[in-house]
């Protein structure tokens, strides 16, 4: 192939990233020939001449000149009309949109198939750590069990500096915003939705199962309280909002995303500030782990100049394990062990608990260590989500191993 002509949508932290990153990398034959942005009003970097912005998508979309979009919008609606568009026009497409792809990879998959063309994503799940196409070619057979790990760095930075740092939880975040680490509305970070949308692209490619965000229990950072930071450092562990895949039997499995309980013998233990850590359980291998920065501009550039480089050589994805004649069935017929810190709210009176381990009581607030089903996780949510209540996992598969 020769030199890439790029369309380049979004000139944000990623974008300017990119640019710059281009700019550095002497063995990539591609060049950015136009950028879309919101508002062409805002001042941009001075060297770039702003001839090269618009504020038209179809000045990009209808460029026959174009060879590649690489799109990295914040705008998630938005970012799923143009990569539909491009690739009905058979343009490929590199995105790092993980609340458009989380929520429509089924039918862009389709779209791929159907028209021949390639979407390349690695940026959207965990910036610069190359799970993606680590997934898909080298675990691309039946050996993998699991996969788990820190996928948000701001909701990390922010449980860092409590357990680390004894910093209290509104300072953390303050602190987190203040430097950039967390969006001026937190939520999608500390709710959990950022690690759910990673977790089901993930998925994708782990198991070969697309699962909507909808279906799956996530539980976020919000509302954790010093009584469970001082009930998880006499125990000697941490709470980490971790997200998790798992085979549960050779032909289910199920995922969630929650704090769990991380004890020091675990790798994610020392995943600390705002790195993320992947790690990666088969059958064979037993577990490898992959560390680095998640988000920032030059990281995540750096995994979408793979993407442009792996264009560069034709790849796309395959899918191949969509097409494996044994997938796992996703399941939510799982129990869990949970931590439950309460204290109007009547947590055993909401959640069928199936056995409760330990149970304690005070004027300050009420503690219960028991088995419920993920399901019932799911179905009570509404009456859990935003309560004076704290949930936490306390991992029972492969209870000491990861
Ligand atoms: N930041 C990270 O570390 C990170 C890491 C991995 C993935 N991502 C993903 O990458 C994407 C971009 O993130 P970011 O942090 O770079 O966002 P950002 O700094 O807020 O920049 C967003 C850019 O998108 C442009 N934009 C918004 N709506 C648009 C539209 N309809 N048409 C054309 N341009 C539009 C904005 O234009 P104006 O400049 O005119 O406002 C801006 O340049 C998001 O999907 C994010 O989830 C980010």
């Amino acid at each position: 192939m020769g030199k890439i002509r790029i369309g380049l949508f979004g000139f944000g932290v990623v974008g300017q990233g990119i640019y710059e990153v281009l700019r550095r990398t002497k063995n990539v034959d591609a060049e950015i020939v136009k950028i879309c942005v919101r508002s062409l009003d805002k001042p941009r970097p001075g060297e770039i001449d702003r001839r090269f912005f618009t504020d038209s998508a179809d000045e990009i979309l209808l460029d026959p000149a174009i060879d590649l979009i690489v799109e990295v919008i914040d705008d998630a609606e938005a970012s799923y009309r143009i990569v539909k568009a491009a690739l009905e026009r058979k343009i490929p497409v590199v995105s790092g949109n993980k609340a458009m792809l989380a929520n429509h990879l089924q039918e862009l998959i389709e779209m791929q198939k159907r028209n021949g063309v390639a979407l390349l994503y690695d940026a959207s799940s965990c910036g610069s750590i190359p799970v993606i196409r680590n997934l898909e070619e080298y675990y691309d057979n039946d050996l993998l069990l699991e996969v788990k790990g820190i996928l948000n760095g701001s909701s990390n930075y922010i449980l860092s500096r409590v357990f680390d740092h004894q910093c209290p939880y509104a300072e953390a975040l303050a602190q987190a915003q203040a430097l950039g680490f967390a969006e001026s509305d937190p939520s999608f970070d500390i709710e959990g939705y950022d690690s759910l949308f990673k977790l089901v692209i993930i998925t994708v490619h782990a198991l070969g199962v697309y699962v909507h965000p909808r279906d799956i229990f996530t539980y976020g950072i919000s509302t954790i309280h010093d009584s469970d930071i001082r009930y998880a450092r006499e125990k000697r562990v941490k709470i980490k909002l971790v997200a998790q895949v798992v085979k549960v039997a050779g032909d289910r499995f199920t995922m969630f995303v929650m704090p769990e309980f991380v004890s020091p013998k675990k790798y994610i233990y020392s995943v600390d500030d705002e790195y993320n850590g992947v790690v990666i359980r088969g059958e064979c291998y037993d577990r490898q782990f992959m560390f680095g920065k998640g988000a920032g501009s030059l990281p995540t550039a750096s995994s979408i100049l793979s993407d442009i480089m792996a264009r560069q050589h034709d790849y796309r994805y395959e899918y191949k394990k969509m097409n494996y004649a044994d997938r796992p069935a996703y399941t939510t017929d799982i129990l869990l062990r949970i931590y439950a810190r309460y204290t109007d709210t009547p947590v055993p009176a909401i959640l069928p608990f199936e056995k409760i381990h330990e149970q304690y009581f005070s004027s300050e607030c009420n503690y219960l260590i028991g088995d419920v089903k993920l399901s019932a996780l799911i179905e009570h949510r509404a009456e859990l989500n935003g309560k004076d209540l704290f949930l936490a996992n306390i991992p029972l598969f492969f209870i000491d191993r990861d």
